[in-house]
């Protein structure tokens, strides 16, 4: 992606980490425009992103960013654009409180990194520059692909883990990420983190209430403790996913968890729990939960 500044000037490196301050360093000081390209680089790209993902609007911005604890790696060409440099793609990354459930359909707490947002420019695509990204961010964060968390990845994320990192079985969730088999190995809670920073965040979003789901302004996306409802819009968001687990019909029913608990307030736990097991058995309904 060119823009009319120039982009060698602006990002220096092949891969730039960009996080909440938007200009790495002190290089802002006595330079009042850069920060203003450098929003321009990650807006325009991130729309891009939201286009070849078909979703209504960006989910990667310079505000957003500035609002948020993430980390977006940046990558550019550096010879197109008669030497002034090109924007090629991004990936965006950070932790997120979860509940997941393991393969036996235990559920756990985990606060794992998450591949929020991935892009490379369509007439680059296949070209290495998307693992290229995905490497320097795993060196930067010493981070490990099957200890992450994918975000509803589409079906080339999906084809470029199998490829790249041998990650083809997934673990079903109720929610909108995908994480592997290896994500469970010696682990009660969630990988600590390594590189960023600590979000802090309040109540824990078990499913994933972000901007993705946000943007959708779907009514028919799911509430704690309930995941979106079959056949509405866990298939809503595009055409281009194809095969993703996370459009994939809800998994079989895993074995069952811990009991929840008997008597008194509801945990989040016990109402997975239970959640669950009325998805097994079909005997009750959300209604009869009491949850509406
Ligand atoms: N169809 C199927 N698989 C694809 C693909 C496509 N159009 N583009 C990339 N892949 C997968 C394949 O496994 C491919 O290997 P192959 O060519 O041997 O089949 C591999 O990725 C290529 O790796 P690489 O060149 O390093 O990836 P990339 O630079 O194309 O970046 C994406 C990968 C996913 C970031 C890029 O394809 C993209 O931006 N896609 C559109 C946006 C998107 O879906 N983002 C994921 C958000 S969840």
């Amino acid at each position: 992606m060119e823009f009319s500044f120039d982009i060698n000037n602006i990002f220096p490196e092949r891969i730039t980490v960009l996080d909440q301050s938007l200009v790495p360093g002190d290089k802002s000081k006595g330079r009042p425009d850069l920060q203003s390209k450098i929003a321009s680089v990650i807006d325009e790209l991130g729309k891009a992103s939201s286009k070849a993902q078909q979703l209504p609007a960006p989910i990667t911005s310079a505000v957003k960013l500035q609002s948020n604890q993430h980390s977006l790696y940046l990558i550019k060409d550096e010879t197109s654009n008669g030497g002034q440099g090109a924007g090629v793609g991004f990936l965006k990354v950070g932790y997120k409180k979860l509940f997941l459930l393991d393969q036996r359909g235990a559920h756990l707490e985990a606060e794992p990194l998450c591949v929020l947002d991935f892009y490379v420019s369509e007439s680059l695509q296949r070209h290495g520059y998307g693992l290229e990204l995905f490497d320097f961010m795993l060196q930067h964060t010493q981070m490990e692909p099957a200890l992450m968390a994918y975000d509803r990845p589409s079906a080339k994320f999906l084809a470029f883990l199998a490829k790249h990192y041998c990650l083809t079985q997934s673990v079903p969730q109720v929610n909108n990420f995908v994480v592997y088999e290896g994500f469970f190995l010696n682990k009660s809670v969630g990988p600590s983190r390594k590189g960023l920073p600590k979000k802090v965040e309040g109540e824990i979003k078990p499913y994933s209430l972000m901007e993705r789901e946000a943007l959708r302004g779907d009514q028919r996306v799911g509430q704690w403790p309930f995941p979106p409802q079959v056949g509405s819009s866990p298939y809503s968001r595009s055409h281009s996913v194809g095969s993703s687990p996370s459009r994939a019909p809800p998994a079989q029913a895993p074995p069952q968890g811990p009991a929840p608990a008997s008597g008194g307030p509801p945990t989040p736990h016990s109402l997975l729990s239970d959640h669950l097991k009325a998805r097994r058995t079909s005997s009750l309904n959300r209604s009869q939960l009491g949850f509406y």
